[in-house]
């Protein structure tokens, strides 16, 4: 019986896997081209040594004690050359008035304590540092994060869905990965576009109850199931990305079988951490009805059949339901979105418990219902 349900569950991973392109940190910065920083002159493709104007420290040239060779040239090209065939050659002087190269192996501080004023003719460059992977040449000549990177080492990144679509990183609705602001490693959500709000997709759940939602806790809190068929992102990452710096709606949407749509946003949609039960907290909410399911289960804890926090005596709300959610009291509350839909030919409630149902509706059974974490700051449709 055991070895069934994991072998199922098994093959459900490996399907997940096959049908799922996930793509790493590493490959979406390896797909990323940082910004170009063009305050300067280069000599790229012409020369292999490449020696940029170094214009930060204003008209000033490399002190003379830098310098350790001087040859006659006939043009600034000819210097730039005679500095590339050199090993030692890090900038020149070039001295037009004088027709002199005055080659150095060191380079202008960043501070310009190691300039000198120039002759009027005279001017200097000197080779960039080697900049890596995310960095660009800085006005002062050192090698600073390029735009959208950050961090020492220069890291991309991407802190929700509306990163990836802002950075150009957007290539469609799907498996993206991301690093709210205070989670330790990046992981994967699954983020579709749709109408000019940016979402991630949270649960989804419809068509022919694909996956089993009668799950316990350390399933919902890691999440299950695929972003093709029915699935729950996972407590975690909903404490993740609701914690750190920016805010979220949490978008219900809810079809019946009449095709009629339903919309519910809870604004400013927060998950506390797991030692603290995974609190449900929204501030308030839009388009809800006088009976809006949700507002009497603020701060409730989550529960699942094999945790439960539903303050209920003698009753083990998830169980009932057959699906985790946030439940409270003897009535459990009145959405339970993680049940069995019946999918009756009339659209109506079959009136079970453990069937789906968003009070709202009133007899109207959801036909599919959807949750999304919306970015606080997206426009109403
Ligand atoms: C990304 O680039 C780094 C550095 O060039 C390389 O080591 C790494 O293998 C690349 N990763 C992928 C997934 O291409
Ligand atoms: C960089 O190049 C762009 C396009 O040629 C130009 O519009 C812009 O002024 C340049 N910026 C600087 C700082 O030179
Ligand atoms: C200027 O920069 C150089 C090299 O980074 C450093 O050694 C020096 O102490 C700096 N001088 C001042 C006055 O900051
Ligand atoms: C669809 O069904 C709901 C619930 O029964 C009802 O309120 C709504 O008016 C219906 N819409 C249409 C277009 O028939
Ligand atoms: C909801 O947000 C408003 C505006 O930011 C704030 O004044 C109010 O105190 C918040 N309510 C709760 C319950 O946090």
């Amino acid at each position: 019986m055991k070895s069934t349900k994991s072998a199922r569950l098994l093959t459900v991973l490996v399907v997940f896997c096959i049908t799922v392109r996930f793509l790493t940190t590493q490959e979406i910065i390896n797909n990323t081209t940082p910004a170009q920083d063009n305050t300067t002159t280069t000599f790229t493709g012409i020369y292999r040594k490449h020696l940029i104007q170094a214009r930060y420290c204003g008209n000033q040239v490399l002190q003379e004690d830098q310098r350790y060779r001087t040859v006659w040239v006939r043009s600034k090209i000819e210097c730039v050359a005679v500095c590339r065939l050199d090993e030692d050659c890090v900038s020149i002087v070039y001295d037009k008035g004088q027709a002199q190269c005055h080659l150095a192996d060191s380079r202008a501080f960043a501070n310009c304590t190691n300039m000198e004023p120039a002759e009027p003719a005279a001017s200097f460059y000197q080779e960039p540092p080697p900049c890596g992977y995310g960095e660009t040449l800085g006005p002062l000549g050192l090698c600073i994060c390029a735009r959208g990177f950050n961090g020492t080492p220069c890291v991309r990144y991407f802190h929700d869905c509306a990163d990836h679509y802002y950075h150009g990183n957007w290539l469609g609705d799907d498996e993206y990965s991301i690093q709210p602001l205070d989670s330790p490693e990046p992981f994967g959500v699954f983020c579709r576009f749709i109408a000019n709000v940016r979402l991630h997709v949270m649960v989804r759940k419809k068509n022919k109850n694909q996956e089993d939602f009668n799950r316990p806790w350390n399933d919902y809190r890691d999440g299950f199931g695929r972003y093709d068929r029915d699935f729950w992102i996972g407590l975690e990452k909903l404490h993740l990305i609701t914690s750190a710096d920016r805010s979220y709606k949490l978008r219900v949407t809810i079809r019946l079988i009449n095709d009629t749509s339903i919309v519910h946003e809870y604004n400013d949609f927060k998950v506390s951490d797991e030692a603290s039960g995974y609190r449900l907290f929204f501030n308030t909410s839009v388009l809800n009805g006088p009976d809006d399911c949700l507002l009497p289960l603020l701060d409730a804890k989550f529960s699942t059949y094999d945790h439960d926090k539903d303050e209920a005596a003698n009753l083990n709300c998830a169980s009932v339901r057959k699906g985790g959610w946030w439940y409270r009291g003897s009535g459990c509350g009145s959405c339970s979105p993680h049940g069995i839909l019946y999918k009756r030919s009339d659209g109506k409630l079959q009136g079970e418990q453990d069937e789906v149902f968003w009070s709202f509706l009133g007899n109207a059974a959801p036909y599919k219902l959807n949750m999304y974490l919306v970015p606080g700051d997206a426009v109403e449709e």
